[in-house]
């Protein structure tokens, strides 16, 4: 594979070497594009060497051969690493004054960004809301380590380790496998209006449906995303559709169905609504010291879809999500085996969200178990947990 290494001017840029040197041993071939900046902090020499290529970072040399064009068109995989916040926020302004800027935007390659600076930059309001807008645009920002910085102070920013990022940006570049397949995929957490202002509501930050849609556009799948409160969201390539409610929710569901290959249910859906929502806010004045909120079922939007699916026999793989308190890896398996029937689903992926670390976090650990027993765990960012659920939803 044809791997793009940018690298820009942070200290963390003589761990580049480790990164050209780990690519070229499993095979690929590595161009690297230093930024000015970057090369204050380590030779082209040293960038060559490792990479068996030339490096020159000018946009002005070898004019006639179209370079960043060239580059980013032929480009598999674009690593930028180590990131400043400098290039974060030129990479979400579209700035495009150098070399490294021109190929990533002449370049539809997956592009994979890990950022090193010291905790305040990473931090700041700035450097966050960069962070933002890029992976909106579906590019993979990782999470800077914690640990040791360049001065006295520890705190996050570190650049991950070199295995880590090479993990993460191979995981980008996946097979198109699942080329024209429709996928429908529910992501967020379901809000039930109690009155005009105030919801029942849960902890789903969407992030795990929302990977799992990224990951599926990006193997080929035309996906369609019934979004439950996850703001503006935006996935490339995919349609995006708020569903805030269950009721909403499910009625998108039923309309959408009987077009897809797979129905991917991540989203947090309330079990219950309120029966009687006030068309007006509720005063506390006037409710005295309790009050009594009548709740009714809500439907129960997978096992819909499994029974529609029997009844009219329609061509539809199902996937369902558990999130349980379950405390041990042995009680998660039996919950997740129990949920698996009940539900009639083709698979589950089960999480333990006793330690409450997995709602709004980067990383997920989890338990995918399918309808013929196999068990599957994977731990890792929630786009390595989208990657192997798509694994194991295109091998049925
Ligand atoms: O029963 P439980 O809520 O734990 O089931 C979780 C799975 O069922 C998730 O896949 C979720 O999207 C789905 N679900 C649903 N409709 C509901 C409740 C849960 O589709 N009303």
């Amino acid at each position: 594979m044809r791997v793009v290494l940018g690298v820009t001017g942070g200290i963390a840029a003589y761990k580049a070497t480790s990164i050209i040197r780990l690519l070229t041993e499993a095979g690929h071939e590595v161009k690297v594009i230093p930024t000015q900046n970057a090369l204050r902090f380590i030779g082209a020499t040293t960038l060559e060497a490792l990479s068996h290529n030339s490096v020159d970072p000018d946009l002005y040399t070898d004019v006639e051969s179209v370079k960043h064009v060239e580059l980013g068109k032929s480009a598999d995989l674009i690593i930028v690493a180590p990131a400043t916040a400098s290039f974060l926020a030129r990479y979400a302004a579209g700035i495009a004054d150098d070399l490294l800027g021109n190929v990533l935007l002449a370049s539809n390659a997956p592009v994979l960004v890990a950022p090193a600076m010291h905790t305040e930059m990473w931090n700041n309001a700035a450097t966050v809301a960069n962070v933002e807008t890029l992976r909106a645009r579906g590019i993979e920002v990782l999470t800077p380590a914690a640990g040791r910085l360049t001065g006295e102070d520890t705190g996050v920013g570190r650049l991950p380790e070199p295995e880590e990022i090479i993990e993460a940006a191979l995981a980008l570049v996946s097979v198109r496998d699942l080329a024209g397949k429709r996928i429908l995929v529910t992501a967020g957490g379901t809000r039930e209006a109690i009155d005009p202002v105030r919801y029942i509501g849960n902890h789903s930050s969407g992030k795990q449906g929302v990977a799992i849609a990224r990951e599926a556009v990006r193997r080929g799948a035309k996906v369609t995303v019934l979004a439950a409160n996850i703001g503006s969201l935006q996935i490339s390539g995919a349609t995006v559709i708020a569903a805030d409610t269950a009721i909403e929710m499910e009625h998108q569901v039923n309309h959408l169905l009987r077009d897809q290959d797979a129905f991917i249910s991540a989203a947090a859906v309330s079990d219950f609504r309120v029966a009687e929502v006030s068309p007006t806010k509720l005063k506390r004045s006037q409710l005295g010291d309790q009050i009594n909120l009548r709740l009714i079922a809500n439907p129960d939007i997978l096992a819909g879809v499994v029974s529609r699916v029997r009844e009219e026999n329609l061509d539809v793989r199902t996937v369902g999500f558990a999130a349980e308190t379950a405390g041990s890896h042995w009680a998660l398996a039996e919950l997740a085996k129990a949920k698996l029937g009940s539900k009639g689903c083709d698979v589950i992926v089960a999480n333990d969200v006793s330690e409450s670390a997995v709602f709004g976090a980067e990383h997920n650990d989890a338990l995918i178990i399918t309808r013929d027993g196999k068990e599957t765990r994977v731990a890792g960012t929630k786009t390595a947990v989208a990657s192997v659920v798509l694994d194991i939803l295109a091998g049925l």
